[in-house]
């Protein structure tokens, strides 16, 4: 590492608890819209840590409605401690049971490709919290390195922007702004039963739900072609699709890394069916996950974060269940 690249990580290593109070105020900000700008300020602060810029005040930078939202952060007490629940704004569509959507249809209508985008774009806005809370839930618990920051700001800047634009586009469609239309909190459910383990939230979060994103967004993409919507399949296809590959390669990698430092793994290992760290994450899988996962696979997109089928594929077979009756 050269001297320079020293005393920026150097720096980043002593930001970390400002960087982790920061993420407790962005999970308490109730409106996503403010949630993604703050989410901006920070990726710039951080990637400023140990450079010239640092000089700058981040506050005098950002966006006018959220300057200064980070000032006096150390004296905040509700950030001094895990924040257990995010805030969020209630909406006009209401926030339902995953299980009590409605359909969204194939895209053939308007009325269906809003409500696609409207969708994904909760699904960004809980992406977003989702990274926040792994860095203030585990980073210190679990003396994380400075590169595991370096990771989850990145993908919540990613998952913050994919929001914004996502939301952008809503607006471009006629809809008066994000969250008019229902969604549902699916994902924060999910994120709740991995609360006690920073394993188990990377397996299944990153490994499991954002891959099963890579295996479904082609799909999505075409709806929106072939529907004529080529603005939004340009931006699913372009921005949103190759940034979520590095997020499940984000929640791999850390896997891996601790599989080697806290679970008895081997760093240098061969990642075969019956190598520690896979059996690890099968067991993880099963014992978070309900039911088998969903074929068909996007081999393609999984091989580029680091997936080959020995980690998904075993897991696609549903359990044998004895038939009590
Ligand atoms: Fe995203
Ligand atoms: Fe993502």
């Amino acid at each position: 590492m050269s001297d320079v690249e020293d005393v920026r990580v150097g720096a980043r290593a002593k930001s970390v608890h400002a960087l982790v109070m920061r993420a407790r105020a962005i999970m308490l900000e109730p409106s996503c819209a403010r949630k993604a700008k703050m989410t901006a300020m920070t990726k710039r602060w951080w990637s400023s840590l140990g450079t010239r810029e640092t000089a700058i005040d981040d506050d005098s930078m950002g966006d006018a409605d959220v300057r200064g939202a980070f000032r006096g952060l150390e004296s905040r007490a509700e950030c001094a401690s895990v924040v257990e629940e995010p805030a969020r704004d209630a909406f006009a569509g209401g926030v339902v049971d995953p299980s009590k959507t409605r359909r969204l249809g194939n895209g053939g209508t308007d009325a269906s490709r809003t409500a696609i985008l409207h969708s994904l774009a909760s699904i960004e806005s809980w992406a977003m919290i989702l990274a926040w809370d792994c860095i203030q839930r585990f980073g210190e618990q679990r003396a994380m390195p400075v590169g595991f920051y370096d990771d989850f700001v990145d993908l919540a800047s990613d998952e913050g922007r994919h929001f914004e634009l996502l939301a952008k586009r809503l607006e471009e469609r006629g809809l008066e702004r994000y969250g008019e239309l229902e969604a549902h909190d699916g994902l924060w459910r999910t994120a709740r039963e991995t609360a006690h383990s920073l394993e188990a939230r990377l397996v299944v979060e990153h490994c499991v739900h954002e891959a099963r994103g890579l295996d479904v967004l082609p799909t999505t993409i075409m709806k929106f072609r072939r529907n004529g919507d080529e603005p939004s399949a340009t931006l699913l296809e372009n921005v949103v699709y190759p940034e979520e590959i590095t997020h499940c390669a984000s929640g791999l990698r850390w896997f891996k890394y601790l599989h080697a430092r806290d679970g008895g793994g081997d760093a240098t290992e061969e990642y075969s069916e019956s190598s520690s760290a896979v059996s690890a994450f099968h067991e993880i899988v099963r014992s978070h996950f309900r039911g088998a996962l969903k074929p068909p696979f996007n081999d393609e997109a999984r091989a580029k974060a680091g997936f080959t089928p020995v980690w998904y594929e075993p897991l696609a077979v549903k359990p044998f269940v004895v038939d009590k009756a």
